[in-house]
């Protein structure tokens, strides 16, 4: 056992800041769970004098390209430019094991110091780029959920997959990987619909309903997309239609951005209970659009916030907290909402909202410190407002995931 004293800030719904202050905070080390939170100290217990910190659940990113770590801040005109200029060829040199071993331990050393605990990761089209990032994510301890990406038309011929080989690869990583510990998950990922055959899409859509697998995928980001996809699908009416029809709609899939959906696409998603990645701060960087916030949250559909580095700039959810505040630029969003969105909201898009999220008796110790708070005499309000406003990466003074100390 181990115990803490010190001072949650944390949502427990969209609606409410919940601060506490001097609280003695117990994890069973076996289980790696909380198992007590208390006003007063539990009887002949030594506790860790964290009182001058401030105690928030673990961060969650819900979309996050590990093999695009390097090449962050390349600016371009648009999405599809991007891709072309710069990603595909990253994506390439993650063939190399050497290279994909680089990436990756960066990318985790990275991700503990900005505070997240917990993230949903694309890598490369390389089987091996992603069984290296899963080895990766086990030695360092974090909780991720970790996909191969899935190509097999319409992108560079040193990418694109055969069709067969693009699923049973992923199958296989999903046999290997999958809930192999209890920090780590596979997701399907096929990158987008411009560049994954209906074939494709059916067999992994199958595959995901009856193996309950998770699937990630990109939709609605931008403007030249959208017409790439209205020449491809001129049968669906809508985008959000050809996720539809080809099965990959559902409770564990995860949609990056959906920025410009209409009010039947918005229904399609809520009837599915997929859920949305909402990437601020990639959608500043490639000039993709506002993110309809208020429509959505009042729509009943689960979100949560994501960095998208590499068209994030930075792995800080903090940052992507900030970020998402902006990105609404004449509409306010309440503290708890943002706060929310990025811890239990976030949880609840990765199915993860009984383990993780918050900090309650029984739930998985995913616990980050944070240091250069003045507490005294301010409610959490303000205090929250400081954290997503004045935030310095400095400021994560140790993380603990399921209970082990990782910084
Ligand atoms: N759409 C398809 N692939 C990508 C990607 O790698 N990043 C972003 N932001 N959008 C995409
Ligand atoms: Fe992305």
């Amino acid at each position: 056992m181990i115990t803490f004293k010190s001072n949650i800030l944390q949502t427990l719904n969209k609606n409410e800041i919940n601060f506490q202050k001097n609280i003695y905070i117990t994890i069973d080390n076996e289980s790696g769970k909380i198992v007590s939170i208390s006003q007063n100290i539990p009887a002949n217990t030594h506790y860790l004098d964290y009182s001058k910190y401030l105690l928030i659940p673990g961060l969650i990113d819900t979309h996050v390209h590990l093999s695009q770590y390097f090449i962050r801040g390349k600016q371009s005109p648009s999405l599809i430019d991007w891709l072309n200029k710069y990603v595909f060829a990253e994506e390439k040199k993650s063939q190399n094991d050497q290279y994909a071993a680089l990436v990756a331990s960066s990318f985790f050393k990275d991700m503990i110091k900005s505070g997240t605990t917990t993230a949903s990761i694309y890598t490369s089209v390389f089987k091996n780029s992603t069984d290296i990032a899963f080895k990766t994510a086990d030695k360092f301890g974090v909780r991720a959920l970790i996909g191969k990406v899935m190509m097999d038309c319409n992108c560079p011929d040193f990418l694109k997959e055969d069709s067969k080989k693009s699923f049973d690869e992923s199958v296989e990583l999903f046999e290997k990987w999958n809930q192999k510990t209890k920090l780590l998950d596979y997701v399907f990922t096929p990158r987008f619909a411009p560049v994954c055959s209906s074939k494709l899409m059916k067999k992994i859509g199958d595959f995901s309903s009856k193996n309950n697998a998770f699937i990630q995928t990109h939709l609605s980001e931008n403007w030249d997309e959208m017409n790439w996809i209205k020449n491809l699908f001129p049968e669906n009416e809508s985008y959000t239609d050809v996720y539809f029809d080809n099965g990959i709609l559902g409770e564990k899939s995860i949609l990056g951005h959906a920025i410009h959906l209409n009010k039947r696409e918005i229904d399609l998603l809520e009837k599915s209970q997929s859920k949305i990645a909402h990437c601020p701060e990639s959608n500043f960087f490639l000039k993709s659009g506002k993110f309809n916030w208020h429509k959505i949250s009042q729509s009943g559909i689960d979100f949560g916030l994501a960095s998208d580095v590499g068209a994030g700039t930075i792995l800080s959810m903090l940052n992507s907290m900030k970020m998402a505040s902006f990105r609404q630029d004449l509409d306010l969003i309440e503290l708890s909402e943002i706060f929310y969105s990025a811890t239990l909201g976030a949880a609840k898009v990765l199915s993860k909202e009984n383990l993780i999220g918050s900090i309650e008796i029984g739930k998985e110790a995913d616990l980050v410190f944070v240091s250069g708070f003045n507490l005294e005499e301010k409610t959490g309000e303000e205090i929250l407002s400081e954290l997503v406003y004045l935030w310095n990466e400095k400021q994560i003074y140790s993380v603990y995931v399921s209970g082990n100390k990782l910084l």
